[in-house]
């Protein structure tokens, strides 16, 4: 299939471009790099093995939209461009709504127009909230706590009113726990601009030697051992749910809800205790008081997904541990360690030979 990949030099969007490319779709990639690096493209390119397409484009721009639909028309889109930062909703909720729900009306009118009818688009956990009973299931009430929160049940809705009003439109709502890890050839990763706010970046630069300790938000939570617990899920396993997703909506002609998740809660220190193990480098911790908006824990009820897509996760703990410690010591400091690229100065292919291969 030709599959339109937007937000695609993203985190989870690169690793999910190896996936759909290994599976021969043809993809063009479309990302404005407001939290990402061109550097990802060559990256991308050696994993594949073949020049990556790419446009850059900026879905709240509705000529950026309209070049992008200029061409032989997509099987799928892949919607991964998104401002993602709790923390940072807070402080400039307009920015996001903006961002997230306007750029998603535009791609979505986008669609409509060039008769693209199927969708995979990246929801969140965030969208349970503080949930009720864990492991959570698809039917538990919705109710988020952030405006990042916010716009992620807002997208999720606009995208079911579409399916409801044009039944041969059909969307795959993947609503993701909590991804870590990086491409097993330590070439892509997650590389968060500034102080990260997640778990496991920031543990892999305290082993990397960037910063000096973590600190354990709470360590009096109803756990068992009294720190955070989440479903950390490794982010190939979840780059195959989009294949899989994708196959889905070719396949049985309908739209679906389900959650990505290992089903299996870990805690922070736990985790903390296998990313030692992993990088054989020591993390050192101290618990502090708890963060703003925590929850004690959040774990996926997966059966669902494996229902439907036939998916699950395979890869444990220590093997997200092991990939994201390869990443962050092969480049410590993301994709400004250009240390990787010198021997790849490959090219990137354009947007007019996307049309040609496309054409032909
Ligand atoms: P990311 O920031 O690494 O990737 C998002 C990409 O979209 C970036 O490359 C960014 O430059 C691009 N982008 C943002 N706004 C854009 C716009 N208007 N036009 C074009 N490109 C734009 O984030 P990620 O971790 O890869 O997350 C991908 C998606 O998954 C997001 O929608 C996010 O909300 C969702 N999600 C992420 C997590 C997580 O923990 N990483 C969890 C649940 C859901
Ligand atoms: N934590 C620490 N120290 C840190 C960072 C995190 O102790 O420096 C703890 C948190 O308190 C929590 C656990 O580690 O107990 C995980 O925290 P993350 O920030 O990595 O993940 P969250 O589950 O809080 O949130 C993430 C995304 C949200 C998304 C949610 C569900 O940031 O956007 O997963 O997908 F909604």
């Amino acid at each position: 299939m030709r599959i339109l990949v937007c937000g695609g030099a993203g985190y989870i969007g690169s690793h999910a471009c190896t996936v759909l490319a290994g599976r021969g779709h043809d993809l063009l990639v479309a990302d404005n790099f407001a939290n990402s690096s061109p550097r990802v493209l060559e990256r991308l390119r050696r994993i594949i093995g073949a020049p990556v397409f790419f446009q850059q484009a900026d879905l709240r721009v509705r000529a950026d939209l309209d070049a992008l639909f200029d061409g032989p028309r997509f099987d799928a889109v892949v919607h991964f461009a998104a401002l993602k930062a709790v923390g940072d909703s807070c402080r400039r909720p307009l920015d996001y709504f903006d961002n997230n729900i306007a750029g998603t009306i535009h791609l979505l009118q986008a669609m409509q127009a060039a008769g693209v009818k199927r969708l995979v688009f990246s929801s969140s956990a965030t969208v349970y909230g503080d949930p009720d009973s864990v492991p959570v299931r698809e039917d538990a009430a919705l109710r988020t706590t952030n405006p990042y929160g916010r716009t992620k049940l807002v997208m999720e809705q606009l995208i079911g009113d579409l399916c409801e009003s044009d039944p041969s439109f059909h969307a795959a709502n993947l609503r993701y726990f909590n991804p870590v890890g990086a491409h097993p050839s330590g070439l892509i990763g997650e590389d968060p601009g500034g102080v990260p706010d997640n778990l496991m970046p920031y543990v892999s630069q305290v082993a990397v030697g960037r910063r000096e300790r973590l600190q354990v938000f709470g360590g009096d939570w109803p756990t068992v051992d009294g720190t955070g617990v989440r479903d950390y899920l490794h982010v190939m396993d979840l780059a195959r749910a989009h294949a899989d997703a994708i196959d889905y909506l070719a396949r049985e002609d309908r739209s679906l809800t389900v959650n990505l998740g290992t089903g299996r809660g870990v805690s922070v220190l736990e985790l903390v205790r296998a990313f030692a193990k992993a990088s054989g480098r020591e993390i050192p911790y101290e618990i502090v008081g708890r963060r703003a908006g925590d929850v004690a824990q959040v774990y996926a009820d997966p059966s669902l997904a494996q229902r439907l897509l036939g998916w699950r996760a395979e890869l444990d703990v220590e093997a997200m541990c092991r990939d994201a410690w390869r990443w962050q010591s092969m480049n410590p400091d993301g994709y400004g360690s250009a240390a990787v690229d010198e021997a790849a100065a490959g090219e990137v292919a354009s947007q007019h030979e996307w049309d040609a291969l496309a054409a032909g």
